[in-house]
């Protein structure tokens, strides 16, 4: 049984039960009023601004009825009903350290920091089940969101089948590559992805601003000599770093790097970001590394030059290490995907002989998160109806 009461004059209600206190500012419980002159019935957005909420706002009254907290707020004499399981699933006011502070864990509940032991269970999925089967294409995207990749096998070997593979999720993102972009070996190739060169593990067009978030690889043909493809979280060597050195982590993540590139005609992009990105509140936020692309730093001052140097230089070698990566050889009608804010990709050199044809494109996390979402709702209503 719920208890309610009002404290400092009507500015706070707590809402208890045996002997767990929950408290709930009234300006925040007005502003998150669910009744429908606050909040549209039809799309759930809200109907007003902060501005028709009073500035001298209180709680004149505050009933349990049933499931349901009972407020009326003043000057309005407005009574709202609020769910207890809605007030106890949104509460702020937490008594473990992290949220009492206001600062983050460094990785959020739902994503998984990994290693190459993920080599021993990748998360993959047949295209014809993707397209086919909600249920795993539910798997799926959730293996997207919480290690930032995943693989697709026997997928139709034809140009453009990957575009087939984003409809599934979401939208792609065009840019001066294109809609989509072809990965073989050129000569004179205005980008070093097209030669066979290795690449070091990276994330793509970091000199972009908003940077693609996610990135598809499809492979239509390979029967060259190496061209391995190798993933790396991002986020666990950034982890890692952290907790090697928390004064180069700290590095890295207060200044910004500049990358730029500029090596088609007409082209000039450049974008400043720090290495590791954070969030306002100390959680990760993105990972933007590469050495091609990278320009000359400029941004990070004199006296913290040489450290930042050092830092660069560790983070790099903990993205190379092979107890970080997982790697695998894309056959025709395999692809993958990879959160470009978090994933790094590179490849092993190759040899001219043989052909080695990949199609990429870009698209965003966004579409790809709300398809995860609505599907998670719709698939779990089913479940429980
Ligand atoms: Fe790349």
């Amino acid at each position: 049984m719920y208890k309610i009461a009002l404290t400092d004059e009507g500015q706070v209600v707590s809402l208890s039960t045996e002997g767990q206190s929950v408290r709930f500012h009234t300006i925040w419980l007005r502003d998150n009023s669910p009744d429908d002159k606050t909040r549209s019935a039809i799309n759930g957005q809200r109907l007003i601004t902060l501005k028709d909420i009073p500035q001298d706002i209180k709680a004149s009254y505050a009933a349990v009825e049933n499931d349901f907290a009972e407020i009326t707020f003043q000057p309005e004499n407005k009574t709202v009903q609020f769910p207890i399981n809605w007030l106890l699933e949104h509460r702020y006011d937490q008594t473990d350290d992290a949220s009492n502070n206001g600062t983050r864990s460094l990785l959020a509940d739902d994503v998984s920091a990994w290693t190459s032991k993920l080599q021993e269970n990748l998360p993959e999925a047949d295209f014809s089940a993707l397209q086919n089967d909600e249920t795993t294409l539910l798997q799926w995207l959730e293996h997207v969101a919480r290690f930032g990749f995943a693989k697709v096998n026997n997928g139709p070997i034809e140009s453009l089948a990957l575009m087939k593979l984003v409809d599934l999720f979401g939208y792609v993102r065009e840019t001066n590559y294109g809609r989509h972009f072809e990965v073989r070996t050129e000569v004179n190739a205005n980008n070093l992805a097209y030669t066979g060169m290795a690449l070091q593990a990276h994330t793509d067009n970091p000199y972009r601003d908003p940077i693609p978030t996610l990135q598809i690889l499809y492979c239509l043909q390979s029967s060259t000599e190496g061209g391995d493809s190798l993933v790396v979280d991002g986020f666990q060597a950034a982890k890692c770093l952290q907790q090697e050195s928390p004064a180069w982590f700290s590095l890295l993540t207060r200044y910004c790097a500049q990358f730029e590139y500029t090596g088609s005609e007409g082209v000039a992009l450049k974008a400043r970001h720090p290495m590791i990105e954070l969030s306002a509140d100390g959680q990760l936020k993105a990972i933007h590394f590469n050495n091609r692309s990278a320009a000359t730093f400029t941004d990070i001052p004199f006296a913290d030059m040489q450290e930042y140097y050092a830092a660069y230089r560790r983070f790099g070698e903990l993205i190379d290490d092979p107890n970080n990566a997982v790697a695998f050889h894309l056959e025709p009608g395999q692809a993958f995907i990879v959160d470009n804010t978090r994933v790094l990709h590179a490849r092993t050199g190759f040899s001219g002989a043989g052909e080695r044809w990949l199609q990429g494109c870009y698209a965003d996390k966004d579409g790809l998160l709300s398809k995860l979402y609505s599907l998670r709702h719709k698939l779990h209503s089913e479940h429980t109806a």
